[in-house]
């Protein structure tokens, strides 16, 4: 479906068109350098840019520019050294609010359609607790998958689980020796990992054991992979409860776990050596590459392979059989060693093309309000349901401030908070992990938004009015410009979500959104407005303001209340 272009785009528009009855020749194919700006809507730089290559000064080519803009629907003035200041007119303003309400899209394109991304997140190991550090894979790749699939990119989500390796050999074998009356459970299984771990390194014997039981799962045993696979369904089944209580789009469906590759591992080491990429080294199988600081061991000196084998193999499949165009790896930082390798690999043996784009997408640690790396008080890993459970405590102290609590506004709000801290700060920088911040109504946080929407909400109920109405004739006041001007670039921020994985762009956008609203109200009183027309477009207004905070937030997975 087309969608309204922004005012953005038709200024770029009218811009560039004086610019080709100008120059017909120069200015084919050039930015027209439009922003947004203080002195006016609008301003481009194109005079400035063009000035040199056209013979003219600066100011003469602008003015020239000017000139053809004269009968146009825009005001243009001259100013600086040759800047032109672009202010739309009011009625077009105002066509431009009723064009957007009408269009369900809220004047969003699908500038993606026709292309296919593979988004890795969450990768949680199995028989492991999931922790704060994959909260911020989880929460940001499902931010990006839902902003790349509604400007059309055809999404494929897929949850790396990490189901095999060693560690399974000492597990496996540890439930063996302590059997659990019970069964097994999430929680359980992080306590068995520990102890089991604690087994291992103190009793050679039970190492020995342990060895011998990965080398029986390795080979197929029956009743080992029965243990194993018992294992995955009670971790998966955890992971799950998880990701529905966070409310991400993850399914079962998404599990693209790495046992998925075991059989194809020789074959991806064969067809290395074959090519001669692969070279034997100290007892390993080892690809080195051309400016990456160390070599990819993809078998190591057991025989036994690892965590780059499977990648690769995986990588394979990403384009081979899900025919992506763009592969993300929404993973720590810390792992960025391992994608270079991994992609320079894959790009050498031909499995990764020059028309795929592969690219890890990092992000920084948590860290506690001390400012060191996130812990519990006795220096464990924090779990991240009792993580959840806190922070929907500390959204209660602030839903409670003002209205009866309802149960699942406090949830949305909790949970709310959580996700939208990790988004809003700059994802490759470390955060802290503050309740108090994430939930504070004074700031830059979901439940502030939250509050925006439910506010505004209340004001249109109480108007009563059905689908708002908008009179072009109506005058406009600077608060209601400011407002327009502010929901008309709601495309162009997803366009650089986009463009930079960057999801704080939204947040940020939102926040903007959200204070222009507040000025709004300050300067233009809505249920009590002078005439029936102006009345009319501050609902309207109103209206495209609350649709924009629920997409919005929608997009980074984050719930909008209708009360609070
Ligand atoms: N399981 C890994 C970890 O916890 C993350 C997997 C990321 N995805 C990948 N294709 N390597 O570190």
């Amino acid at each position: 479906m087309t969608s309204v272009p922004a005012l953005h785009s038709l200024v770029e528009d009218a811009i560039s068109a004086a610019a080709a009855r100008v120059l017909p020749r120069g200015a084919a194919g050039r930015d027209p350098l439009v922003r947004p700006s203080e002195h006016a809507d609008f301003q481009s730089n194109l005079a400035l840019a063009l000035a040199k290559q056209a013979g003219l000064a600066p100011r003469e080519l602008a003015a020239r520019l000017l000139a053809e803009l004269a009968d146009g629907p825009l005001e243009a003035e001259l100013s600086g050294p040759g800047f032109l200041n672009l202010t739309v007119g009011r009625q077009a303003l105002w066509q431009q609010l009723a064009a957007r309400l009408a269009d369900d899209r809220l004047g969003v394109g699908t500038p993606l359609a026709g292309t296919r991304t593979v988004v890795d997140y969450s990768g949680p190991n199995i028989a492991k607790e999931m922790h704060v550090g994959h909260l911020r894979s989880t929460v940001i790749g499902d931010a990006l998958a839902r902003v790349l699939g509604h400007l059309g990119s055809e999404v494929a989500r897929q949850n790396h689980l990490g189901d095999w390796g060693t560690q399974f050999g000492m597990l496996i074998q540890y439930l063996e020796e302590h059997p659990q009356p019970a069964g097994i459970g999430l929680a359980e299984l992080d306590e068995l990992y520990r102890a089991g771990r604690q087994a291992f390194d103190a009793d050679p014997a039970f190492r020995e054991r342990a060895q011998r039981r990965l080398v029986a799962l390795q080979s197929g045993d029956p009743a080992t992979l029965a243990v194993w696979r018992e294992l995955v369904a009670a971790s998966t089944e955890g992971f799950q409860r998880l990701y529905d209580r966070l409310g991400v789009l993850l399914t079962p469906a998404d599990v693209d776990a790495e046992s998925r590759f075991n059989d194809q591992l020789d074959g991806v080491v064969e067809e290395l050596r074959a090519a001669g990429l692969a070279v034997e080294s100290e007892g390993a199988v080892c690809v080195f590459v051309d400016g990456v600081e160390a070599p990819l061991i993809v078998r190591k000196k057991d025989g036994g392979y690892g965590y780059p084998a499977t990648d690769l193999a995986t990588l394979r499949h990403r384009v081979e059989v899900l025919a992506a165009d763009r592969i993300l790896y929404v993973v720590d930082a810390r792992q960025a060693l391992h994608f270079r390798q991994v992609f320079a690999v894959g790009r050498l043996a031909g499995w990764l093309p020059d028309s795929v784009q592969a690219v890890h997408v990092p992000f920084g640690m948590v860290l506690g309000t001390d400012g060191k790396p996130f812990k519990t008080r006795s220096g464990g890993t924090v779990r991240l349901a009792d993580l959840l459970d806190a922070a929907i405590e500390g959204a209660r102290t602030a839903v409670a401030e003002r209205e009866t609590v309802d149960e699942a506004v406090v949830r949305a709000a909790g949970i709310g908070s959580v996700k939208y801290a990790d988004l809003s700060n700059a994802r490759t920088k470390n955060y802290v992990f503050d309740i108090d911040q994430m939930t504070s109504l004074a700031g830059n946080t979901a439940v502030y938004l939250q509050y925006a929407h439910a506010r505004v909400r209340s004001i249109l109920a109480r108007a009563g009015a059905a689908e708002p109405t908008v009179d072009p004739a109506a005058p406009m006041a600077p608060a209601e410009r400011a407002l327009l001007l502010h929901l008309d670039g709601f495309g162009a921020v997803l366009d650089e979500v986009a463009d930079t994985l960057e999801p704080h762009r939204l947040t940020g956008y939102l926040f903007a959104l959200a204070k222009a609203l507040t000025e709004f109200y300050a300067q233009c009183p809505v249920l009590k407005a002078g005439t029936p027309a102006v009345r009319a477009n501050r609902l309207a207004l109103c209206t495209l303001t609350a649709r924009t905070l629920v997409r919005g937030l929608g997009l980074l997975g984050i719930e909008a209340p209708e009360r609070m």
